[in-house]
């Protein structure tokens, strides 16, 4: 199969370039698109064949459930058997938006698309090209983050090609995503809403909008061992090719450690990347120093953080070291996707104090 990508304006999606994608998803078969967070692998949600073709492309576990992407608040009907009041108050407040909630699903979503279970995560994305997908193939979209199982969520076009080149017909070209990160999801099918995946959409913004809310206690956790609600994040879900360790202290005694540890590696033969800002990257010396850009511009953090750890894939280092963002109001989603990266990897500088609030 040969992968055609296609340019599509972000702004005002081409009709008939959406119209060619629908196409493709009404007949069962997978295409991938920008949304505001991550690019997406869509397929018809309510098709069981189309989370097949899915799951296929990507050579995910099928237990891994999908995330239903649709256009307007009505579509969200035919889909849960219920619609609680927090929904509506967390789709006012959030949506079109990097939001995603799990509800008990109805009758006409397939198990497929579900792995099994009897809650569906859905969402609406802020996407003027995805919106225009998800109205003009029927409504429905299942869509996964459009990377091969195990990288890091494609934030360009040329991520998903990367990965997934001659396994899937077409990939909808509207440039850089915005958020970087994937949505927040929150589970609105217990006595309290829970928060399984941190994102954009912080606990307090959702306190803000529904009153009290929780953290799945995985998330908490210090290692892999509490087992999380949502499936996916029970995945290892990407670890570099070098190995990654996190470095938490106050300013000056990370870049003092990361330093000695480069210094190091160097005199054993080992190549050492650091993941910094713009503000400390004179400050290291290492084989290859990458910064994330200024550590006042939080949404270019979170923007750029995938694409930086498959430039690292790239650059042939056999050990990388990364500051810690744990200050950053996105912080808890960040530190989220960094800690799976490296396994939990993490050294305590400053007189072990663990992840300090405040970075000077
Ligand atoms: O921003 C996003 O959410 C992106 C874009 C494409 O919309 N999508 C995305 O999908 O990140 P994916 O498949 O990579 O992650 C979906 C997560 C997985 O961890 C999955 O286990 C969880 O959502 N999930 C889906 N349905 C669920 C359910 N019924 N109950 C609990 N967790 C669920
Ligand atoms: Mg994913």
């Amino acid at each position: 199969m040969t992968t055609k990508v296609e340019k599509v304006d972000p702004v005002n999606p081409e009709e008939n370039k959406i119209r060619d994608a629908a196409g493709i998803l009404r007949e069962g078969g997978v295409a991938a698109f920008p949304t505001e967070t991550v690019y997406g692998l869509g397929a018809n949600a309510l098709l069981p064949e189309g989370a097949k073709r899915i799951y296929e492309a990507k050579g995910r576990p099928s237990d891994n459930p999908l995330i239903i992407h649709i256009a307007d608040f009505t579509s969200l009907e035919r889909i849960v058997r219920e619609i609680p009041p927090q929904a509506r108050a967390l789709a006012d407040a959030f949506w079109p938006g990097p939001l995603t909630m799990i509800l008990p699903k109805s009758e006409a979503v397939p198990l497929e698309t579900t792995g099994g279970l009897d809650t569906v995560a859905v969402r609406m994305p802020d996407h003027p090209v995805a919106l225009a997908l998800i109205r003009e193939s029927g409504g429905y979209i299942a869509a996964p983050s459009a990377n091969m199982s195990g990288r890091p969520s494609p934030t360009r076009a040329e991520h998903v090609l990367k990965d997934l080149d001659g396994r899937i017909p077409l990939i909808l070209d509207g440039g850089p995503v915005g958020i970087g990160i994937e949505s927040t999801i929150v589970d609105l099918t217990g006595d309290v809403p829970q928060i399984l995946r941190p994102g954009f959409i912080t606990e307090e913004m959702i306190a803000e909008a529904i009153g009290a809310v929780k953290d799945d206690p995985a998330l908490t956790a210090a290692d892999d061992s509490v087992r999380p609600k949502a499936p996916g994040m029970k995945y290892r879900h990407y670890a570099p090719k070098a190995e990654l360790t996190l470095v938490s202290g106050n300013r000056q005694d990370v870049v003092d450690r990361i330093n000695a540890l480069a210094a190091e590696n160097r005199g054993k033969g080992i190549r050492t990347g650091v993941l910094c800002t713009a503000e400390t990257e004179p400050l290291y010396d290492a084989e290859v120093v990458k910064s994330i850009g200024s550590r006042e511009d939080e949404e270019g953090i979170a923007q750029h953080l995938y694409g930086l750890l498959r430039e690292f894939d790239e650059s042939g280092v056999d050990r990388i070291y990364s500051e810690c963002f744990s200050d950053l109001v996105i912080g808890k989603a960040v530190m989220n996707r960094l800690e799976k990266a490296a396994g939990h990897r993490i050294i305590e500088v400053s007189g072990g104090e663990s992840r300090p609030a405040n970075w000077q």
